[in-house]
């Protein structure tokens, strides 16, 4: 072939092609996916005073700070899911400042040494930047770290409510804080400061009840716990949530189609909800909380998120709160169509850090416009990057080493079990007692045992255990259930036979007792919201059937709240109330049998008659 025909070949291709070349180098030039790039002359440099932990923590913010590009600054705002996260490159691309699991969200899989490795993996991301300033990474460890295979889990809050026993929630938070940062987690969106006032909300068995003074006395011994401020730096932060009043929500108020109660209305008046909901948020900040989580509820039809006295007058002025407030997952968002307004008002109503969870890249170009807009002032975004870098300096992932394998054999070890095993004997609570029926005997001839709860871990354990929405069976939990406890105690001659659905072939009165465990499957959040929290019919066919056969029934009920059992309870002769008791299934055997006394007291209204 001679040149011509190349040559003709040639300008064919560049007339066709080349246009479309000039377009794609254009979009991927213009593509938002790369945020525009502020020179920093600081990168990777060593010896800086922000490194030097001999300084004190308001010299290294203040040297770290004069460091930073808005970009920088702006990108420790935001906290992500880390599922959104598909490229580990983002997080230097993008400053990424902190990421959270939300429920469930963990490695491939859920053992100890996948979750050490995909957090080391997240914070070695973090030296590419320029600054290298380490993530904060957040997880809702809300009774023990339930995500984690083989983890201690305790009794969920509405259980240690019932325990009224402040020195225990201390030890339960201490053992779950040595859980997770066995893991390299280091920030626990816990304990929820809810005063539960409806227990219609899903959210109920996440507080300690009721009763305003209980759920102060105990959240400021679990803020204690998880904190423990022995050290040079905090082992865990503590997160009080939910900023404020959620407990007070009105049933059918949700902005939520799916929901009742969750992401609901509160109309009490500004001195009920001081009075009822603010106590307990005052006594932990002044018992050293550094993160305050606000809810998604609406106060007077204003969003929490949107409120600047809530979160500023009352938060930061009133109570002089000088740690960062995150918002919760998608709280922002959620205050009006517009993104771009929303992140506004809420970083303007003083959300220093916001959950988004997913959308980092809109977070960042919406407030590199607002703040070149001046919507949102550099004074307002130094405010809050300042808290943070403070809480990050004050949590010690500038200096702390790096978790290693070596310390996972801490994860549901003995002592935390034990612990653990003490809360749940401690939270059940006799409900009622026909001649004395309870304890029973350890050498009784003949115990039936059924129910759904009876020989189900996922059950026991409740929500926000494996799964978001906890898991109904025996999988994913390493524990004792109530079956297996009531066999580990009674004596050799004592016959124990289990039959879920309750079908014994035996005579009618044979059983000497029969032990019914049953209550509500596992839920979180607005999917817990219900009507008319109570038995099914399957749980109270299986309870009639067990009387028949027994001359004596013992109903033990493991639920997030009470439930509506009244018109039944004239025929047991014995009811527990068990709540959510987690992993430890023994405790629930040790008051069953004698060995330890009932010293549960109900942490919300039951009302059995
Ligand atoms: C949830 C909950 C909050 C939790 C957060 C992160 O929606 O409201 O309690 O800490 O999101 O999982």
């Amino acid at each position: 072939m001679n040149f011509n025909f190349y040559r003709s070949k040639l300008i064919i291709f560049l007339v066709i092609a080349l246009p479309s070349i000039v377009v794609l180098v254009f979009i991927f030039l213009k593509s938002p996916s790369s945020p525009p790039v502020d020179e920093n002359d600081n990168c990777h440099q060593t010896n800086l005073p922000y490194q030097d932990k001999t300084l004190p923590i308001d010299q290294r913010v203040a040297d770290l700070m004069n460091r930073m590009t808005d970009a920088e600054k702006i990108g420790q705002m935001v906290l992500i899911e880390k599922n959104s996260i598909h490229n580990l490159g983002d997080i230097a691309k993008y400053n990424l400042g902190a990421l959270l699991s939300g429920g469930g969200a963990g490695p491939k899989q859920d053992t100890p040494i996948a979750w050490l490795q995909m957090i080391n993996g997240f914070q070695s991301a973090t030296k590419d930047t320029c600054l290298g300033i380490p993530l904060l990474y957040g997880i809702d460890a809300i009774h023990g770290h339930g995500n984690v295979l083989g983890a201690t889990i305790f009794p969920h809050f509405i259980g240690l409510g019932a325990t009224r026993d402040p020195d225990l929630v201390k030890r339960v938070a201490k053992a779950t804080a040595e859980e997770m940062t066995a893991t390299g987690i280091y920030w626990n969106f816990a304990p929820n400061l809810d005063v539960a006032k409806d227990i219609r909300w899903g959210k109920t068995y996440e507080t300690f009840g009721s009763d305003t003074a209980n759920v102060a006395q105990l959240g400021l011994a679990y803020l204690e716990g998880i904190q423990d401020s022995s050290a040079d730096y905090f082992n865990v932060l503590a997160n009080p949530k939910h900023f404020l009043g959620g407990g007070n929500m009105e049933y059918g108020t949700s902005r939520n189609k799916k929901f009742k109660v969750e992401e609901g209305n509160i109309t009490i008046a500004e001195k009920t909800l001081r009075q009822v909901h603010l106590i307990p948020f005052q006594e932990a900040i002044t018992g050293g909380a550094r993160v305050i989580m606000v809810g998604t509820a609406s106060w007077q039809d204003k969003i929490n998120s949107d409120n600047y006295h809530l979160l500023t007058e009352i938060l930061k002025n009133e109570l002089e709160f000088s740690g960062f407030v995150v918002s919760d997952w998608y709280g922002v968002y959620q205050i009006e169509t517009s993104k771009y307004n929303s992140l506004v008002r809420a970083v303007n109503a003083g959300i220093d850090m916001v959950m988004a969870p997913f959308e980092y890249k809109d977070f960042i170009s919406n407030m590199r416009e607002a703040l070149s807009k001046g919507d949102i002032t550099k004074e307002r975004i130094d405010d809050a990057v300042k808290r943070i870098l403070t809480v990050k300096f004050e949590a010690g992932l500038f200096d702390r080493p790096e978790a290693l394998p070596g310390g996972l054999s801490v994860i549901g070890n003995d002592q935390h079990r034990e612990i653990a095993r003490e809360a749940v004997r401690k939270s059940q609570v006799l409900l009622k007692n026909k001649n004395s029926v309870l304890p029973l005997s350890k050498s009784l001839k003949k115990i039936i045992v059924a129910g759904s709860a009876a020989d189900n871990l996922g059950r026991q354990a409740g929500g926000w255990t494996t799964e978001w929405q906890g898991i109904d069976g025996n999988y994913g939990i390493l524990g004792t259930t109530i079956l297996e406890a009531i066999k580990n105690t009674v004596s050799r001659d004592t016959d124990v036979e289990y039959n879920k659905k309750g079908d014994f072939s035996i005579r009618n009165n044979f059983a000497d007792v029969g032990i019914i465990v049953v209550g509500e499957k596992p839920y979180a959040e607005g999917w817990g919201d219900i009507a008319n929290p109570s038995l099914s019919p399957e749980d109270l066919l299986v309870i009639d059937k067990v009387k028949a056969k027994s001359k004596k029934v013992v109903v033990i009920m493991v639920s997030g709240r009470p439930l509506n059992i009244k018109e039944y309870t004239k025929n047991w002769d014995g009811v527990i109330a068990s709540w959510l008791p987690g992993s430890e299934g023994q405790g629930v055997a040790d008051v069953l049998f004698g060995d330890f006394a009932f010293t549960g007291v109900l942490p919300v209204d039951w009302e059995l008659y």
